[in-house]
């Protein structure tokens, strides 16, 4: 069918496997201070995890940073040590083979103020894919949850994304865009069904949707509201993709380490198994070697995720 069809011919060698066994990679975004100093304020993440995880199954990688640290103005010069830090993040993951997501981790909005300049947001684009327009194993992820912006910049900001990547000579690559209300999957249809106009030439646009399992969705709380909820919160959305054509992601989703939780995810990723027509896998929230005792640490080998959360994952790995 036309969406299979659209992986396929993309394919190359490198189509996009439908697994769930992905996850972000924390680290660059974390801090609050611009510039902040690598080491102290934020992080890269360690090969030897991407390493592991991969080993583990794990195919894609998103990697968090933030946009004020790559330029100081939007329309500024790189800080060539921050861009040198995330190559080096990205050239690891992709010479595993894997995919690593670019993923600007600003909410739409740059120095703490909604991004309204589309012309500048695609330059800005323009400029970074630039830089990595040659690396077929890299998806870029237009912005983390937008919210609280009117929907039509969230679509316009998209849209000058994706046109700002691709002229800049990378046509290889997926472009994951996110909605507005913080991408959420379970609100998706709610407020974001004018996504559906995004175009793209190169007809390698997925929608990622986050979607936690705690009660006010937001990926705060080790508890589950049921252990049917993960299924139950992305039916509209699959229904919405199928609908529309689209093909879509799970950018970020995690659960407690507990046996409500696991049965949760399970049932959510059952499901987005069932529907890989229009899922392309789903990404764990979050690895990075700064986490600590973060209830989702993802992070090889004692965080709390990696070592409660695998062997609920494993099954689904490739
Ligand atoms: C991680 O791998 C990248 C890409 O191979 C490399 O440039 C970088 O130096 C490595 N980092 C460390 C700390 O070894």
């Amino acid at each position: 069918m036309k969406i299979n069809a659209l992986f396929l011919a993309a394919a190359a060698g490198t189509a996009l496997a439908r697994s769930h066994c992905k996850a972000s990679e924390s680290g660059l975004e974390f801090g609050t201070d611009i510039p902040g100093t690598y080491g102290t304020t934020y992080t890269n993440p360690l090969n030897s995890s991407f390493q592991t995880l991969n080993a583990d199954g794990f195919n894609t990688f998103r990697i968090p940073f933030l946009m004020e640290r790559l330029t100081t103005e939007i329309t500024g010069d790189f800080n060539e040590d921050y861009l040198e830090h995330l190559v080096e993040a990205v050239d690891y993951v992709t010479g595993l083979g894997a995919y690593a997501v670019l993923d600007p981790h600003n909410y739409g909005r740059f120095n703490g103020e909604i991004i309204s300049s589309t012309d500048n947001f695609q330059a800005w684009w323009k400029k970074v894919a630039t830089e990595f327009a040659d690396n077929d194993l890299v998806i870029f992820d237009t912005n983390n949850e937008y919210h609280d912006m009117d929907e039509s910049l969230v679509v316009s900001l998209n849209q000058a994304a994706i046109d700002g990547i691709r002229s800049a000579g990378a046509k290889t690559q997926y472009i994951f865009v996110e909605g507005n209300s913080y991408t959420g999957a379970w609100t998706w249809t709610d407020v974001n069904t004018d996504m559906s106009s995004l175009t793209d030439t190169e007809g390698k646009i997925v929608y990622e949707m986050h979607q936690y399992l705690d009660s006010d969705g937001s990926g705060t709380s080790e508890t589950c509201v049921s252990s049917t909820i993960g299924k139950e919160r992305i039916e509209k959305a699959t229904a919405w993709l199928k609908e529309n054509g689209k093909v879509g992601v799970i950018g970020e989703f995690a659960g407690g380490n507990n046996d409500v939780c696991k049965e949760a995810v399970s049932g959510m990723l059952d499901y987005l198994s069932e529907n890989s027509d229009v899922w392309a896998g789903a990404l764990w929230w979050s690895a990075g070697p700064w986490w600590g005792s973060y209830m989702y640490s993802m992070e090889p080998a004692s965080g709390a995720g990696y070592e409660g959360f695998m062997s609920t994952l494993k099954p689904y790995c490739p």
